[in-house]
C-alpha cells in the first residue's frame, strides 16, 4: 500500500469525466487499498480514483464515523434519494475550506465490489453526502460547483455558533411563552390574566 498524491482543485484532472472500470485485477485492488490508505491519513470522509489521478469510476467513502470503516465502490450509481438536507461540505482536493450543499437525505447506491460483484449499499445524513458528493467526482464535478461561496473554518466556527446562539434564544422565548398563559390563565380564568398580570 502506498499514500497517493491528491490533487487539487485547479488541476484538469479534476474536471474530466471518468471511464468505467472494466479489470476486475490486482491493480484495481492496489488503487483502491492506496485509495483507503490516503483517505485515512488525510482524515477524509471519501475519495474519488480522479482525486489521485486516474481517470476509473472508483471511490472509498467512509461509512461508520466511529469506526473509520469504508466502502469501496466501484462503477457505483445512484439507484434511488430521498429528502433533502443542507449541511457543510469540505473536499481533500479544495483543503481548509467548506460550503454549504443541498443533498439528498438518503441515497441508495448500486456498485461493484474489487471482484466485479454487484451490491446496493444505502446511506443517510452524512453519508448519503459523500456517496453524492464521490459520485460527482466521477464526472469531473466539484462540490464547490454547488455553493454561493466558500467559508473558512473560522467563519463556519462563527457561523455555528451564531446559530446556537439564536437556536437558544428561540427555544428560551418558545418555553417562555408556552410557561407564561399556563400559570396566569389558571389563576384567572375569566381571561383577564395578560392585562391584570402585568405590573
Ligand atoms: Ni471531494
Amino acid at each position: 500500500m502506498a499514500i497517493r498524491t491528491i490533487l487539487r482543485d485547479g488541476d484538469p484532472v479534476l474536471k474530466k469525466r471518468c471511464h468505467p472500470v472494466t479489470r476486475f485485477d490486482r491493480r484495481l485492488g492496489d488503487l483502491l487499498d492506496d485509495m483507503k490508505e490516503t483517505l485515512g491519513q488525510a482524515h477524509g470522509l471519501g475519495l474519488a480514483a480522479p482525486q489521485v489521478g486516474i481517470l476509473r469510476r472508483a471511490v472509498v467513502v467512509v461509512t461508520d464515523l466511529d469506526s473509520n470503516e469504508m466502502l469501496e465502490l466501484v462503477n457505483p450509481e445512484i439507484l434511488d434519494a430521498e429528502g433533502e438536507e443542507t449541511g457543510w461540505e469540505g473536499c481533500l482536493s479544495v483543503p481548509g475550506l467548506w460550503g454549504l450543499v443541498t443533498r439528498p437525505a438518503w441515497v441508495r447506491v448500486r456498485a461493484q465490489d474489487r471482484n466485479g460483484d454487484w451490491f446496493e449499499a444505502e446511506g443517510e445524513g452524512v453519508t448519503a453526502r459523500c456517496f453524492c458528493h464521490e459520485l460527482a467526482h466521477l464526472d469531473g464535478h466539484l462540490y464547490t460547483e454547488l455553493c454561493d461561496r466558500l467559508y473558512t473554518p473560522e467563519e463556519v466556527d462563527r457561523m455555528e455558533a451564531e446559530a446556537e446562539a439564536a437556536e437558544a434564544a428561540e427555544a428560551e422565548a418558545a418555553a417562555q411563552a408556552a410557561a407564561e398563559p399556563e400559570t396566569e390563565g389558571a389563576a384567572r380564568p375569566d381571561g383577564q390574566a395578560e392585562e391584570d398580570g402585568q405590573p
